[in-house]
């Protein structure tokens, strides 16, 4: 496999095309950023457990029958992954209230749903990933209404899969933001992250907040919460 130009360069994630045109590969920096982009710094060492923990994520999901753009992890910090076009939608599954839900709605954190919500914002960093519904998805041509199904039904299934893989870890999967990517032969599949910095993850025990939040908030503890994450999930 060999590593050509860049093709792009996220918060994140930098992706480099390879010499097989249906591959990508993805490189995880310890860059961090919060609201848009106005905040930024590094989680020194992000970058190694952002990868090992997507690639872990995505293969436990593979299992339990959710395709995904895994492939194979090249070394700490690069993967090589199918290449895809991502669908602009962040889809994001609540299980317990938090950040901008306790925010919009006006309520405290940490209230238990009956059921999980879904939620769907535009990606668009220059209007700043707007809140939309399906409706609006579909006026805007962001996807068809059976590929919106089969998100909506793959979003839940990463849920279920993910909920009671970190009840194991002694960890509360609050909520988490995914996306997904179409392949050249219009199968849409998992794509992008799954980490500290796409999920709230709180101990089960004593409810401290083992994600991005610590960042986003200025709460300190930063590099030691993913470390700890990385430590449960090692130990697993
Ligand atoms: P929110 O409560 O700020 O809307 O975030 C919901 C979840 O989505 C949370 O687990 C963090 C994740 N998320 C991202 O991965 N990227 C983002 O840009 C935002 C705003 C949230
Ligand atoms: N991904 C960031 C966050 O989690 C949003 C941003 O990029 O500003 O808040």
């Amino acid at each position: 496999m060999q590593k050509k130009e860049q093709l792009y360069e996220g918060k994140a994630k930098k992706v480099f095309a390879t010499d097989d045109a249906n591959l990508c590969i993805v490189d995880y920096k310890d860059d961090a950023t919060a609201f848009n982009g106005e905040k930024k710094g590094t989680i020194t060492g992000k970058g190694v457990i952002n990868n090992v923990m997507s690639n872990h994520m995505f293969q436990l999901l593979e299992k339990q029958g959710v395709p995904t753009h895994f492939v194979e992890q090249l070394s700490e910090r690069e993967t090589v992954v199918k290449k895809v076009s991502i669908v602009p939608l962040e889809v994001i599954i609540r299980n317990i209230s938090a950040g901008s839900f306790a925010k919009r709605y006006g309520v405290e954190e940490g209230i238990a749903f009956d059921q999980p919500t879904i939620e769907f914002s535009y990606k668009n960093d220059d209007l700043g990933d707007p809140l939309i519904n399906d409706y609006h998805a579909l006026a805007l041509k962001l996807a068809t209404r059976e590929e919106i199904e089969n998100i909506q039904s793959m979003a839940f299934k990463v849920n279920e899969v993910m909920k009671a893989y970190f009840d194991k870890l002694n960890v509360i999967l609050v909520d988490f933001k995914l996306e997904f990517g179409k392949t050249p032969d219009g199968k849409i599949i998992l794509a992008d992250e799954i980490s500290p910095d796409t999920c709230r993850l709180w101990d089960k025990d004593t409810k401290e907040k083992l994600d991005k939040d610590r960042f986003r908030r200025d709460m300190g503890g930063v590099e030691e919460a993913y470390q700890e994450i990385m430590r449960r999930l090692m130990a697993e």
